[in-house]
């Protein structure tokens, strides 16, 4: 039975003293984290004062990057380490974002996977096809070749920090959220590949989230499907409400 999870990727958005209210209606919904995974990636500016406040409530904290290399002169960047140190526990890995502003290919993914491992934290490992892709008919294709370079080299005992985020490009932050069908045949297809590639203890176990467009009004729908373990939500994570009737809805 895979544990569900739901995750806040607030992206270049909120201040310090807008995390600070968040988080307070957050904690109200802490003692659901008995029963799911909630997760917070917020700026790095807002790490530590996350940090402090979410301190035995269960919930936890993602970074939404690393750099490419454990440490040293690198102006700019945030190492693995150092996310450990804010109190994170996760990273989001290969966004969608990542890969086209930042210029970010499988090879870097792969490399910042392998770090991010080998430091200890959990990944969140996102992959997904654009508008063209998908009306091409080539959408298990694009997933495929991202998920055979991103995990490149890994071994079973690092693959086990792993949990995989569907993020088609063409639902992010666009409103049209993948129909529970659309999304249910890639999260199969991306089980059934983890099968064929590592083995049914890694498929059964290994959590596949969805993000593009998450509201609360389709988040269940999403949940209910039998490959659906998790919600990688955006925008509709920036409003507490909001977050917290994502979160509600599964119950
Ligand atoms: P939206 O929920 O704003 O579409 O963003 C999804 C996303 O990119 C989460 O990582």
């Amino acid at each position: 039975m895979r544990r569900p999870i739901i995750v806040g990727n607030w992206k270049m958005n909120m201040l310090i003293s807008d995390a600070d209210e968040w988080i307070a209606g957050l904690l109200k919904n802490s003692y659901l984290t008995e029963a799911l995974d909630i997760v917070v990636a917020p700026a790095f500016t807002s790490l530590a004062v996350l940090r402090d406040r979410i301190e035995k409530s269960g919930i936890k904290l993602a970074g939404q990057n690393i750099g490419q290399e454990i440490g040293g002169s690198l102006t700019g960047e945030i190492s693995a380490t150092m996310l450990k140190d804010a109190g994170c526990s996760y990273v989001l890995l290969g966004h969608s974002e990542r890969r086209q502003y930042f210029a970010e290919t499988d090879e870097i993914v792969n490399k910042k996977i392998s770090i991010a491992c080998n430091q200890g934290l959990n990944i969140i490992f996102c992959v997904g096809e654009s508008l063209v892709e998908r009306n091409n008919g080539r959408t298990n294709e694009i997933i495929e070749a991202q998920l055979s370079s991103g995990l490149a080299n890994l071994n079973l005992i690092q693959l086990s920090q792993l949990a995989i985020a569907y993020e088609p490009v063409w639902a992010i932050g666009t409103g049209h959220t993948a129909t529970p069908d659309q999304a249910q045949d890639v999260h199969l297809y991306i089980r059934a590949w983890g099968k064929k590639l590592f083995g049914t203890n890694f498929a059964e176990s290994t959590r596949v989230l969805y993000g593009g467009s998450v509201k609360p009004e389709t988040s269940k729908s999403l949940m209910n499907q039998s490959d659906i373990d998790g919600l990688l939500v955006g925008k509709a994570s920036l409003k507490i409400r909001e977050f917290c009737d994502i979160i509600n809805s599964l119950f």
